[in-house]
C-alpha cells in the first residue's frame, strides 16, 4: 500500500470509524431516501435488479432499496458503519447483505451488478484523485454493460469559497510535496484530522468518462426535488452514468 492509499484509510477512519459516527449514521439511516434519490432510483434502476450501495454507511439507501424489491448489497470500508447497518437489520422488514469492503478493491465478479450508487457525496470523503479514480474503475468493472451508476457530488457553492480558497492559497507556501489539491479541505474534528473534497465539475466528468462511465443525466438535487431544499445538507449534483 502506498502513502496516499494509507492516508486515505486514516482520514476516512478518523471521520467514520468512531462511536460518534456510529450513533450519527444510525440516526441518518432512519431518515431513509431523499426524494431526489427516490426519483432517480425508480427511473434508472430496473426493479428486481442487483444493486450495489458503495460507502453504504449504516444503510440509509440500502434498506429502502431492499424494501423496493431490489437485491441490495451494501459495502463500507469502516467496520463501525457495517456494525450499525447490522444492528438496524435486526428490525428490518427486508434485509440487504452488508460487507466490510474497500471500494478501491471490490471482492465481486466483473459484470455482476445491474446498478450501483455512491450517495451523500461519499466519493468526496476519499483522499487523492488516484483513489477516487480506482473506485470509479472498480464500479465500472462490477457493473454489467449498460448498468447504471448514480453518484452524488458536492459542487462549488459561494459559501464554500472562503474555506477552500484559504487552505489552497496557504498550501502554495508549503514545500511541493505538502501542497494540497484544488478543492481539498483538511480540518480537525474531535481532535482528529478529517478530509473533504469538492471537485471541479469538469474534472469529475473526465474521471467518470475515463473510467468507462457515460453520463446520461445530471441535475442539481434541489432542482430535482423542492422537498430536498429543506434538508440540512448543502445542495449537491447528481450524475447518472451508464457503463459503455
Ligand atoms: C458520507 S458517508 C455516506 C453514508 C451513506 N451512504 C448515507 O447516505 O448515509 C460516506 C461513506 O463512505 C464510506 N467510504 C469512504 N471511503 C470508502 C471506501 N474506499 N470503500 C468503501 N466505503 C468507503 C465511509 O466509510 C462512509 O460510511
Amino acid at each position: 500500500m502506498n502513502k496516499t492509499e494509507q492516508l486515505t484509510e486514516e482520514l476516512v477512519y478518523n471521520k467514520f470509524n468512531t462511536e460518534e459516527a456510529l450513533k450519527k449514521y444510525i440516526s441518518i439511516a432512519r431518515t431513509k431516501l431523499w426524494e431526489s434519490e427516490e426519483i432517480l432510483i425508480e427511473k434508472y434502476f430496473k426493479l428486481g435488479g442487483r444493486i450495489l450501495d458503495i460507502g453504504c454507511g449504516c444503510g440509509r439507501v440500502t434498506f429502502p432499496l431492499a424494501e423496493k424489491g431490489y437485491r441490495a448489497i451494501g459495502i463500507d470500508i469502516c467496520n463501525k458503519m457495517i456494525e450499525g447497518a447490522r444492528v438496524l437489520a435486526k428490525n428490518a422488514s427486508h434485509i440487504p447483505n452488508f460487507f466490510l469492503m474497500d471500494a478501491r478493491n471490490m471482492q465481486f465478479d466483473d459484470n455482476s451488478f445491474d446498478g450501483a450508487i455512491f450517495s451523500f457525496n461519499g466519493l468526496s470523503e476519499v483522499y487523492g484523485e488516484d483513489n477516487r479514480s480506482k473506485i470509479l474503475k472498480e464500479t465500472n468493472r462490477v457493473l454489467r454493460p449498460e448498468g447504471r451508476f448514480i453518484l452524488s457530488s458536492p459542487y462549488f457553492l459561494l459559501r464554500y469559497m472562503p474555506l477552500f480558497a484559504a487552505s489552497f492559497i496557504c498550501s502554495k507556501l508549503m514545500p511541493k510535496e505538502e501542497r494540497i489539491g484544488f478543492g481539498d479541505r483538511f480540518y480537525i474534528k474531535n481532535g482528529k484530522e478529517c478530509y473533504f473534497h469538492v471537485p471541479k465539475q469538469k474534472n469529475l466528468i473526465s474521471l467518470l468518462e475515463s473510467s468507462g462511465l457515460d453520463i446520461v443525466y445530471s441535475e442539481k438535487r434541489n432542482n430535482l426535488s423542492k422537498k430536498d431544499k429543506k434538508l440540512d445538507s448543502f445542495d449537491c449534483m447528481f450524475y447518472v452514468c451508464e457503463k459503455k
